[in-house]
């Protein structure tokens, strides 16, 4: 199928051109369930779940709850996640539609979930890395914009997309801040297929976060995000008030002793920086309330509905 072909097969079962991003910790599998049935590629982390069995669980009953619609796993594809085998088999055995690798995918791992059926989509902060990416045969690139959710980007999404855009005719998402009706239609202008959106389903009734986290979201806006890398030695994104909480001060942070080393064991070496420190992108000023997901999503459905009328797009 040519590219083209591979984002209009997508979004014609899609509600929204939207797919969720995988958030460790916070995405579970009724997450998934209730943004697939709500018309949006749903999206968890493999490692969500406390051990391969339970991933195992996890996988059979979203396949058994959305239909045909595309779901997504996210595999940490790093020496150091030790599940990465076991949690591969259980991927493949529910030969689950899109996988999105992270961190030093290899060609054989792409070729080898391509070859059981699955998409394989792999995110990246610099041009470079998408044409390393497109050079492995990744079926689609997200580029991860300043801004953005969990480990952002620092480029400017104009800028990001641009490039990317000069030389890859393939599916391409676009994160980062992407919030409302109108950085949907922004992400599409842009050159995106679809936008990718992870922050507002922290203040979903089915994300494994806090209600002190969800109350965060709510309140907080763009001043509230503080992009350091002192916690797990690359840029991510976190909520100020939960480092004020933690008796941190935003301002005078101290640098990852590790030396920057990813180690995912264990969910993380650093998953206190994920559990306790709450992290969210600079979009967060248009979460105005906790939820269903499902009700977050009719409302940016509308608000999309809205932008496409004021642009005057056709509905
Ligand atoms: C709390 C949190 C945890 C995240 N964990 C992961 C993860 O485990 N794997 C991953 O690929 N991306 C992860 N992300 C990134 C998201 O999938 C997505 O790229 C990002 O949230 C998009 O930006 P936005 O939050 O501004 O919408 C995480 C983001 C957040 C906010």
């Amino acid at each position: 199928m040519t590219s083209a072909g591979l984002a209009a097969r997508l979004k014609s079962g899609l509600r929204l051109p939207v797919m969720a991003g995988p958030m460790f910790i916070a995405s579970t599998a009724n997450l998934v369930i209730a943004q697939c049935n709500a018309g949006i590629i749903g999206a968890m982390p493999a490692l969500n779940p406390r051990s391969t069995e339970a991933l195992d669980k996890d996988l059979a009953r979203i396949a058994a709850s959305v239909g045909t619609q595309p779901w997504c796993v996210n595999l940490v594809a790093h020496k150091s996640n030790e599940r990465l085998a076991p949690d591969l088999d259980v991927v493949l055995k529910h030969k689950v539609p899109i996988v999105v690798l992270a961190l030093a995918a290899d060609p054989g791992l792409v070729r080898e979930l391509q070859a059981n059926g699955s998409l394989v989509f792999q995110d990246v902060i610099r041009n470079r890395h998408a044409q390393k990416c497109a050079e492995m045969g990744v079926d689609g690139i997200i580029a991860v914009a300043a801004g953005a959710g969990g480990h952002t980007g620092d480029q400017s999404p104009f800028a990001l997309v641009g490039e990317i855009r000069e030389w890859w005719d393939g599916l391409l998402l676009l994160a980062g801040c992407i919030a409302n009706g109108r950085g949907i239609l922004a992400a599409e202008a842009l050159g995106a297929d679809l936008a990718y959106i992870g922050s507002p389903f922290l203040a979903s009734s089915e994300a494994n976060t806090q209600p002190g986290f969800k109350a965060m979201l709510v309140e907080g806006s763009a001043k509230d995000v503080l992009v350091t890398s002192c916690f797990t030695g690359v840029k991510a994104s976190f909520l100020k008030p939960s480092l004020v909480e933690n008796g941190l001060d935003p301002d005078n942070l101290v640098p990852a002793t590790s030396g920057g080393a990813i180690n995912i064991n264990n969910g993380g070496a650093n998953s206190k920086a994920w559990r306790d420190i709450w992290s969210a992108g600079q979009g967060i000023g248009a979460i105005k309330s906790a939820g269903p997901a499902a009700e977050w999503l009719d409302w940016l459905a509308g608000d999309y509905a809205a932008a496409r009328r004021s642009m005057g797009l056709a509905q």
